[in-house]
């Protein structure tokens, strides 16, 4: 087995074990614990509590590799590996009974951030739904045993296209401008609500690109790995305030890259 299936497998048993907590805590009841960067942008016990199983699990099976956790379950190891955890990814989704949410679990190698990391593994896990999307390097991505590929172009009615906006009321106009300006190539727009999914929608053709600003490396690091292994493409443009993510298959990135990073 190489060490990306094995991390793959460590990721998959975690990711699982985690979502499914995070959807019994949602039958349970969800209340908010705290609000984070803006008013918007929430917390529950049940971000947290996933993030803490989801680190001590790995902190038994990988005891020397790093960890970085949106609700700040940080610490660097010693190993190289960093697994990168969004204990639940479409917070305000799930806070509000949608069940759009995933927990999304990546081990990557080199500084974790995006750029500069390689993606060994990733899982994307969507508890509510029973989808789990997960890849290794160089396996290719899958969903319940069905090998994912990204669609080769879009349609000739467009492209079918997410995207997401920032918590911040004062980037939301910025936010809206990009959409204008990707709009021309759109068959239409999906605001899903959590990047990890959307990601992981265009690696299974669900969706032919998405775009966003100010994405954090836990929201995407497992679902590029999945666009990769499908045959798509990842752009990460960090010459703006808020970084930029892309992602689409070969015939529509290029595209979607120069419309999306032209300044409003
Ligand atoms: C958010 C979701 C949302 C995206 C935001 C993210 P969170 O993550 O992925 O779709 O638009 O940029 O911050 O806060 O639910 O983990
Ligand atoms: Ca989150």
């Amino acid at each position: 087995m190489t060490l990306a299936a094995e991390l793959e497998a460590i990721a998959i048993a975690v990711a699982r074990e985690g979502g499914d907590l995070a959807r019994r805590r949602r039958s349970e009841g969800v209340a908010i614990a705290a609000t984070k960067s803006a008013l918007a942008d929430i917390v529950t016990e049940a971000d947290r509590e996933v993030e803490t199983l989801i680190r001590d699990r790995i902190a038994v099976a990988r005891p020397d590799d790093g960890f970085l956790g949106e609700e700040g379950g940080t610490h660097a190891g010693t190993s190289g590996i960093t697994w990168v955890v969004d204990p639940i990814d479409g917070t305000v989704n799930y806070a509000f009974g949608i069940p759009a949410y995933a927990t999304s679990v990546a081990a990557v190698t080199g500084t974790p951030t995006p750029g500069e990391w390689e993606v060994l593994a990733g899982v994307v896990y969507s508890p509510a739904q029973g989808e789990l999307f997960h890849a290794a390097a160089g396996h290719g991505a899958w969903l319940d045993g069905r090998q994912l590929s990204v669609n080769a172009a879009p349609g000739p009615a467009g492209a079918l296209l997410a995207t997401g906006f920032g918590y911040d009321a004062a980037t939301h106009a910025a936010d809206l401008a990009l959409v204008g300006r990707v709009m021309p190539l759109a068959r239409d727009i999906r605001r899903i609500g959590a990047a990890a999914l959307d990601i992981a929608y265009v690696a299974a053709g669900r969706v032919d690109g998405f775009f966003e600003r100010g994405l954090k490396p836990w929201d995407h690091a497992a679902a590029d790995l999945l666009v990769t292994e499908s045959g798509g493409e990842i752009a990460w443009i960090d010459d703006q305030e808020r970084p930029l993510t892309v992602a689409a298959g070969p015939a529509l990135i290029e595209q979607l890259v120069a419309v999306a990073s032209r300044p409003a």
